[in-house]
């Protein structure tokens, strides 16, 4: 079977992690999430977390120096040699150019990126009202996706928590920065003829299944 490195992008809160969580378990894919990453390292107190943590609860990118290593590091581990799902990465031009670099030298290919579009009202909106689970992450929303009891995981029963990156003033910057840094990058995935778009103003059921789709679409053309 073919290869799938995919890159899921799009503004905060449209949906990355939600929709990922459905297509690796679709498509058995390793999901390699650098938000999710630098919170563990956060969490850890590592020299990392340590460096990072300033950045991120201002809603700014933590450097690339420190990001770009430690993915690539990643994306060369054994975990990723069939294949991959990107999401947080990149995250601007410099880092596209390094994953595309990367790449090169070991002669593989990026098969797709699906971009999630949503308005910054609906991300301001998604953002507010998100809970997380300290155990593994997993999302909900009070009022789109409710969890049983508003403080407890469904899935593992750990507490539920709001991001502290999910207050209004952080959520401004992140949209800021997603706007100056991050946007540009569907225009450089989209002259590469790898950019697909699809509307995250939808119920994660409908988007999932235009995801699934072009995902599957994009496996068989590679089979051929
Ligand atoms: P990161 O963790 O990557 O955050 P983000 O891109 O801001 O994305 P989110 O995780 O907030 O949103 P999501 O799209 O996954 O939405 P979700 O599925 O949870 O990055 C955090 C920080 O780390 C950055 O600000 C930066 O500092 C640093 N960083 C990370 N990567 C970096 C890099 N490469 N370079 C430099 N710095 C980096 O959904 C949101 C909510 O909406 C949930 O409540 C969910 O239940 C709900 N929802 C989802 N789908 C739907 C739907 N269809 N309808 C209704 N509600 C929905």
């Amino acid at each position: 079977m073919p290869e799938l490195n995919l890159i899921l992008v799009g503004p905060p809160g449209a949906g990355k992690g939600t929709q990922a969580e459905r297509l690796t378990d679709d498509f058995a894919l390793p999901y390699f999430a650098t938000g999710n990453m630098l919170r563990e390292a956060v969490t850890a107190g590592t020299d990392l977390g340590k460096k990072a943590k300033g950045f991120m609860d201002a809603g700014d990118l933590v450097p690339d120096d420190v990001i770009i290593g430690m993915i690539l590091e990643s994306l060369a581990s054994d975990d990723a040699r069939d294949g991959f799902l990107l999401d947080g990465f990149p995250r601007n031009v410099e880092q596209a150019d390094a994953l595309a670099a990367a790449m090169a030298e070991v002669g593989r290919e990026l098969t797709g990126v699906l971009a999630i579009e949503l308005s910054d009202e609906e991300v301001i909106r998604r953002l507010s009202g998100r809970r997380t689970c300290v155990e593994n992450g997993h999302s909900y929303h009070l009022d789109f996706d409710p969890p049983n009891s508003p403080d407890v995981c469904d899935q593992d029963g750990s507490a539920l928590i709001q991001r502290d990156d999910d207050n209004p003033a952080t959520i401004k910057r992140r949209l800021e920065v997603y706007h100056a840094q991050t946007a540009p990058l569907l225009d450089y995935y989209e002259q590469r003829g790898l950019l697909q778009r699809f509307d995250g103003d939808h119920t994660q059921s409908e988007v999932h299944e235009k995801l699934r789709a072009a995902i599957t679409t994009l496996r068989m053309q590679d089979e051929i």
